[in-house]
């Protein structure tokens, strides 16, 4: 199959990248960027371990066809920080003790700050339902609610 090029923009630095029509976003965030937060363990949209952000909005990266992101703007967790200093949902995840996994804490953290961003008051059952997206079954969600709920007072 032939390669088509596309243009992506990744944490805020642009690349071109040639990319096969079966390709998917998931596939070139990790074996050609190297993009060490996004995970893959399901391939197929049920775990939500490889969500990201395009343009603001999360998407799990595994649904995406990679040349259907040509010219947009994919936001991971490696993007959220500024010269190194946490954001505060990034330090309200370690003040609550909500920092899991490697796995899933990437995926969690972008969701919450997609809530942050909405800027509304937020609520327990809304955290929730948008966090139902990511499956873990290690621990349990409240801390990771109580981290976004107490950033969201913080703002
Ligand atoms: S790898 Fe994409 S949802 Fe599981
Ligand atoms: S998947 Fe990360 S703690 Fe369960």
């Amino acid at each position: 199959m032939r390669d088509m090029m596309i243009t992506l923009t990744v944490n805020g630095k642009s690349h071109e990248i040639p990319v096969k029509p079966n390709e998917t976003l998931l596939d070139i965030l990790r074996n050609h960027l190297h993009v060490a937060s996004v995970k893959a363990t399901c391939w197929q949209g049920d775990c939500g371990l490889c969500t990201i952000l395009i343009d603001g909005v999360p998407i799990k990266s595994c649904l995406v066809l990679a040349h259907e992101v040509d010219q947009k703007s994919v936001t991971t967790v490696e993007g959220l920080s500024t010269e190194g200093k946490l954001t505060k949902l990034q330090e309200s995840f370690i003040q609550n003790g909500a920092v899991q996994c490697g796995f899933c804490t990437p995926a969690f953290i972008l969701l919450g700050y997609y809530l942050l961003e909405k800027g509304k008051q937020l609520d327990r059952k809304e955290i929730q339902h948008v966090l139902n997206g990511i499956i873990c079954r290690c621990t349990g969600y409240k801390q990771i609610i109580d981290s976004i709920l107490s950033a969201s007072s913080n703002i």
